[in-house]
């Protein structure tokens, strides 16, 4: 008799997951993939910067995944709503939760309520067309915007802001969210290190690509390009010689500008009903620690983009550690029968590749607990009974590959690139064709 694997949600760490599962456990094994969204991918879709085609093409490897005879895609069914962890288990030999890390942490300063003041991840689930976003959620009215941060998903951000809607025309972006990009007023977009271009964590490659923009001129302040990088890895050194080549350069003129900054931290965002400017402090470190030195300086800036990070939401019923925001495992055991892996596992932090190999560690302690466990066929309930009678009716891999075939129609009738993405749940569900 097959082991029977219930895995939530499609990002990376879920089909590498299945992936790890067929590949170790042969075709003794079967696996749903359960998923909120009618659509596969995780932030292979919804938060891989839309211009960057090549890391998107990922998605070709993970396709392959789902389309193995023993591997099925339950897409519309989220854990926590329609199941729950005592579901699955009835009805699974196990359960792995892959659910990413979903949203924004805080930064803790005053203001950061304010209309204006804006987590990436809604502004990059925003530019994705993620289905939780309406598409009139941002308007780039104001001339200048602070992006605080200077990590690979500020670099995305930064990028598309100073980005012409042409140049993003050949993209996924959907069309609505396009016209708004055109209509961007937005001509300064700054970028904020609290601490020095030594420590900042975006990588190579992502940040020289800032230095090719058409559209924008990048602008460093020498004094802030300083850093001592002996002993530094080749990476740090890489970006430190990139931002000191940028402090030496000259403006040509472009129309927008894009102002890195180091060592400033943001202390209070400012405006009475919205956001009219962010006041920073200088800082610099103390013992290991950033602390501010009584220099400060306000930007008039209309909006501020938070990119401190992501974090993991707690799945009801199963295990949470608000201290790391992460699902407290060993190896990928969290308790009978229950696994995670990706994100939700490690926290928000590592490429797409990473969760390859944390998906094989999870699977390898789960093949291991579960070698030799004499599963009763007659307990376990049948998920599809139980979806049924809750009226739940799940989107399947066909379904979700005719939402596929409807973006590269909408593209083609647009004279847009190889898809354009579908906004709101009600057009992917009338794409599915029910
Ligand atoms: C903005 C951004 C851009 C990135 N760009 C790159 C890049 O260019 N290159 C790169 O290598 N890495 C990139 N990364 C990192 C990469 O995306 C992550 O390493 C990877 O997606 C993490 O995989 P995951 O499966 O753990 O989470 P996710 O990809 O977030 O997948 C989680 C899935 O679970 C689903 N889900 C959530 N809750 C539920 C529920 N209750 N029930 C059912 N399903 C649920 C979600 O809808 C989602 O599909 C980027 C990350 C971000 C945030
Ligand atoms: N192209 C790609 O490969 C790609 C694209 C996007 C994302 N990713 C990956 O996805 C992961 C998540 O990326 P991310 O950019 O969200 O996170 P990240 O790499 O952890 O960067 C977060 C940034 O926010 C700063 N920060 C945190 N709290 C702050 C605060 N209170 N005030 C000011 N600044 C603060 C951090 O500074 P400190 O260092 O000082 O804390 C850091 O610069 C990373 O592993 C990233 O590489 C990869």
């Amino acid at each position: 008799m097959s082991l029977r694997v219930a895995i939530v949600g499609s990002g990376p760490a879920g089909i590498y997951t299945a992936e790890a599962l067929t590949k170790q456990a042969g075709a003794g094994v079967e696996v749903d993939v359960l998923e909120r969204l009618p659509t596969p991918y995780g932030l292979v879709r919804y938060g891989v910067a839309p211009d960057h085609t090549s890391i998107k093409s990922i998605a070709g490897y993970l396709r392959r995944v789902l389309e193995l005879p023993n591997v099925r895609f339950l897409g519309g069914v989220e854990f926590g709503r329609d199941v729950g962890a005592a579901d699955l288990l009835g009805c699974y030999d196990a359960v792995v939760y892959c659910t990413g890390a979903m949203v924004d942490r805080r930064m803790g300063i005053p203001g950061e309520d304010l209309p204006g003041s804006v987590a990436a991840t809604d502004f990059v689930n925003w530019y994705c067309g993620h289905p939780d976003m309406p598409a009139d959620r941002f308007v780039l009215d104001c001339p200048e915007v602070a992006v605080v941060g200077v990590g690979n998903v500020a670099v995305d951000v930064v990028r598309i802001l100073a980005k012409t809607a042409e140049e993003l025309r050949a993209t996924d972006v959907p069309e609505e969210v396009l016209a708004r990009l055109a209509g961007s007023r937005v001509r300064t977009v700054h970028m904020l290190g609290r601490r020095g271009p030594e420590h900042a964590k975006f990588t190579l490659k992502e940040l020289r690509e800032l230095g090719e923009l058409a559209n924008a001129d990048v602008c460093v302040r020498q004094e802030e390009a300083v850093a001592d990088v002996t002993g530094l890895p080749r990476q740090v050194r890489g970006n430190v010689e990139v931002l000191r080549g940028w402090a030496a350069r000259d403006p040509a003129g472009r129309p927008r500008r894009l102002e890195v900054r180091f060592w400033m931290r943001p202390v209070e965002i400012l405006g009475e009903d919205r956001v009219t400017g962010l006041r920073l402090e200088r800082t610099r470190l103390s013992g290991g620690r950033v602390v501010g030195t009584g220099e400060f300086e306000t930007l008039p800036v209309g909006m501020v983009l938070r990119s401190v990070g992501y974090r993991s939401v707690p799945l009801p019923g199963v295990p949470f550690s608000e201290e790391t925001m992460t699902v407290p495992n060993e190896a990928g055991r969290v308790r009978d029968r229950e696994y995670v892996a990706g994100w939700l596992k490690r926290g928000p932090t590592g490429v797409i590749g990473t969760n390859k190999s944390d998906a094989a560690e999870t699977v390898r302690t789960l093949l291991a607990d579960l070698a030799g466990l004499a599963r009763d066929p007659v307990r376990r309930g049948d998920i599809d009974a139980l979806l049924a009678s809750r009226d739940v009716s799940p989107i399947t891999y066909r379904e979700w590959l005719a939402i596929e075939a409807a973006e590269a129609e909408l593209a083609r009738s647009l004279g847009r690139g190889e898809r354009v993405k579908l906004l709101g749940l009600a057009a992917m569900h009338a794409a599915s064709g029910r």
